[in-house]
């Protein structure tokens, strides 16, 4: 069964809207959540040309080798925070469901196998006024894409690589987005906070934080990371790049 309008339509009971080809699945949910779409809607593609990643970077998604997904959702203003956290969850099961082992989420929201990336995340909130209006996840899953002649040959993995078939996208979406909706209606619960801070591989190493060096000792509730640098100061970093420069599983 291969990515289409018609094989979405059966698979997937919630409201979506499929695309062979866009710019930027996130762009197009943003505007549908103006228009109104409900609490759980999707906006699924197979190819991006000019998909966004977060710090301002692009996303490559060629056509039928990834996921491309972005999912608008409503939840409390208290609780935005913990929507990344839902979107690695989710991507962190299918990792799991495919037989992935050593599955860990790279603070705030990469999800890596073996240590490579396997999906980003991308969550963009949009305000009127004081009131959140809603949030659109936006989730890139490596499928099958060859990175071979590409920047991302070392760093990058597809979750095919863990399977003795070829994965069928159509399934992979539906897993993926049952576990989004299994994470979401738990969104109050400190299960998704503690469960996505067990499951982060940098607590406890020596990482880099901008040109500093320092040790990830925590994460806060909202998803600030906590480091303590190497001149002593506690620093909580909300955003950015933090880089594991050293493993040690013995610190406490
Ligand atoms: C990152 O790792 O920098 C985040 C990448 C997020 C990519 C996804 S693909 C679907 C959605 N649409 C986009 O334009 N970006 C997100």
């Amino acid at each position: 069964m291969s990515l289409s309008s018609e094989s979405l339509a059966s698979a997937l009971s919630r409201r979506h809207r499929y695309f062979p080809r866009v710019d930027s699945t996130n762009d197009i949910a943003k505007a549908w959540l103006l228009e109104g779409a409900p609490d759980g809607a999707a906006v699924i593609a197979d190819e991006q040309l000019r998909g966004r990643g977060r710090l301002g970077r692009t996303w490559h998604t060629p056509p039928n080798v990834a996921l491309a997904l972005s999912v608008i959702l409503k939840p409390n203003a208290s609780l935005a925070a913990r929507i990344n956290m839902i979107g690695a969850l989710g991507v962190y099961d299918l990792c799991e469901q495919v037989g992935a082992a050593d599955v860990g989420i790279k603070w705030p929201n990469d999800v890596q196998i073996l240590g490579r990336k396997v999906s980003g995340i991308l969550a963009e909130s949009t305000w009127s006024g004081e009131q959140l209006f809603g949030i659109v996840l936006g989730i890139g899953v490596n499928v099958r894409a060859d990175f071979q002649a590409t920047a991302l040959n070392n760093t990058a993995i597809n979750l095919e690589d863990f399977s003795d078939s070829r994965l069928n996208r159509v399934e992979l979406l539906r897993f993926l987005l049952e576990r989004i909706d299994h994470w979401y209606e738990r969104i109050a619960s400190d299960e998704v906070f503690m469960l996505w801070k067990n499951r982060l591989n940098m607590l406890g190493h020596q990482v880099l934080v901008g040109d500093k060096e320092g040790r990830a000792l925590d994460v806060t509730r909202d998803g600030a990371l906590v480091a303590e640098l190497e001149d002593g100061e506690r620093r909580e970093i909300h955003a950015g790049d933090v880089f594991v420069i050293e493993a040690d599983r013995n610190f406490e």
